[in-house]
Formats: structure tokens, sequence, C-alpha cells
């Protein structure tokens, strides 16, 4: 208790300090809203072989499979934020941080009340044919999909109807690239919450950041891939340590 109390106003100084706070989050921070991790004991790539269900080379040559992986997706639409989303949409508002930068496809920063959210790996709102083009709103699936059938393009009759996130073997969507890169640039302090820094370029973030002379913090529930780069590390779920955090600097 005494640690992590100490740890957690060292980290609301270094934020009430910082010029340019930019969060990058991943799974971690929706696991109290009832999303699954990917990784870890029962994380979804340990259900579903990521190969197979979620590149491109899978979809095109069997995209039953990814249909089949959609069936755990179903519940981030129906999902909510929780106090680590609501952290982070006050943190905003309070004029604290700057961006986050995300890896999640659950849209749930928004649904906190973000506002700038740069969705590195696309986010599941909508989708589209990969034979013809035609465009579809991911509420649109969701009830043929609810059914256990597969959504076929009404357009040309595919089967590919890719949704708007990106799989292994896909480049990231370049604009938002181009921003989060800026973002990371311009930072001087970093807070990563809730993801393994194992899937790059996304991982790569927080080395660059602190390149560039930014300093860094680290809340996740266990350890990652690269704990030792970390000024500041904040061990526990993101749902109750952000809070805390933020009443910190409520304080002040
Ligand atoms: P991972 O599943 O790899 O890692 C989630 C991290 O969150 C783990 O290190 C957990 O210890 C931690 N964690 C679990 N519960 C937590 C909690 N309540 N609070 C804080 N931390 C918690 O997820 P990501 O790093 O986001 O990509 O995965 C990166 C990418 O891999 C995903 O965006 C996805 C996946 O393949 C694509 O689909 C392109
Ligand atoms: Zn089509």
């Amino acid at each position: 208790m005494g640690i992590q109390n100490e740890q957690l106003k060292e980290a609301a100084d270094m934020i009430l300090q910082a010029k340019h706070l930019v969060a990058l989050t991943g799974a971690g921070i929706s696991a109290e809203s009832g999303i699954p991790t990917f990784r870890g004991g029962s994380g979804l790539w340990e259900l579903y072989d990521p190969e197979e269900v979620a590149s491109m080379s899978g979809f095109r040559r069997n995209p039953e499979a990814f249909w089949e992986f959609a069936q755990d997706l179903l519940l981030l639409e129906e999902a909510s934020p929780n106090p680590g989303h609501e952290a982070l949409a006050w943190l905003e508002s309070a004029g604290y941080l700057n961006t986050i930068i995300t890896q999640n496809i659950d849209f749930l920063h928004q649904k906190a009340g973000s506002k700038s959210v740069l969705e590195l790996h696309g986010s599941l709102q909508e989708a589209k044919c990969l034979d013809c083009g035609r465009e579809y709103k991911w509420s649109e699936l969701t009830p043929i999909v609810k059914e256990e059938k597969i959504p076929i393009c009404d357009k040309c009759e595919s089967k590919r109807i890719k949704p708007d996130i990106v799989f292994f073997g896909e480049q990231l969507p370049q604009k938002t690239v181009d921003k989060a890169w800026k973002e990371v640039n311009k930072c001087d302090l970093m807070l990563v919450i809730g993801t393994s820094l194992i899937v790059y370029p996304a991982a790569s973030l927080p080395s660059l950041a602190k390149e560039r002379g930014a300093d860094l913090i680290y809340n996740n529930k266990g350890s990652g891939e690269q704990d030792e780069i970390f000024d500041l590390v904040l061990t526990g779920p993101a749902a109750r340590v952000l809070p805390r955090l933020i009443k910190l600097i409520k304080q002040v």
C-alpha cells in the first residue's frame, strides 16, 4: 500500500509537470469492461490462431474462420467504458492529456468522452467488401453474425466483407500512423496502459519517445515485454489505478 501510494504520487507529479502527455493503451484497459485481452491465461489468442482468424492471407483463404472469431467480438458493441477509460477522458478535458494512441478496436475511449483518439489498429465500426468495395456499418452485420451466419455482400455476393480493423500482414492506416508518430515526437511524458508491448510497430512507441527525451510511466496488471525501459511502473488493474491517480491530481 505504502509504496504504491508513493509511486502514485510520483506519477501525479510527473503528469502535473508534463507539457505534452500522450497515453498509449492496449487491451488491458478494457479488461474491466468485460473484454478479454489477447495474451495471457484466458486471452483470445489462446482460443484462436491469429494467423487463421486475423491475418489477411487467412481471411482471403477462409473468411468463415474470422466470422467464428467474430462471435467473441460481438460483446464489444454492448460494452461500456470503465473507470480507467473515464479517468483518461477526464485528464483530457482538464487539459493534462493531449492524445490517446490506442491499439484497441472497441471504441471505449470515445464512449467515455475522449476526443483525441488515434486508433492504430482501426475500429470495429465499419467494414468493406474486399471484392467490390461496398461499405457496411459493423452494426448492419452483427444481426447476421448473432445468428451464426456469414455476411454476404449484397452487391457482388462475396463472402469477404472485412471489418475496418488491422489484420496481421496489413499496413497500419497511414494518416493515423503519421499523427501518432508526430505526437510521440512531441511528448515529454508517455503513459502506457494495459499493453504487453509485443506487437509492433505500436510496441516501438515508448522507446521512440524515450529516445526523444520523454519520461515513461507503465500501468499494467502484470509484467509486459519491456518493463525495464520505464521510469515508473504502477502495477495493478487500470480501472483501479487510474482513478486513484486522477484523485491525487484533482487534489492539487
Ligand atoms: P495483450 O493481450 O497482448 O496485452 C494486454 C496486457 O494488459 C497484458 O500485459 C496484461 O498483463 C495487461 N492487463 C490485463 N488486465 C489488465 C487490467 N485490468 N489493467 C491493466 N492491464 C491489464 O494486448 P495488447 O498489448 O493490446 O492487434 O495487444 C496488442 C495487439 O495484439 C492488439 O491490438 C491486437 C493483438 O493481436 C491486432 O489485432 C492487430
Ligand atoms: Zn462486394
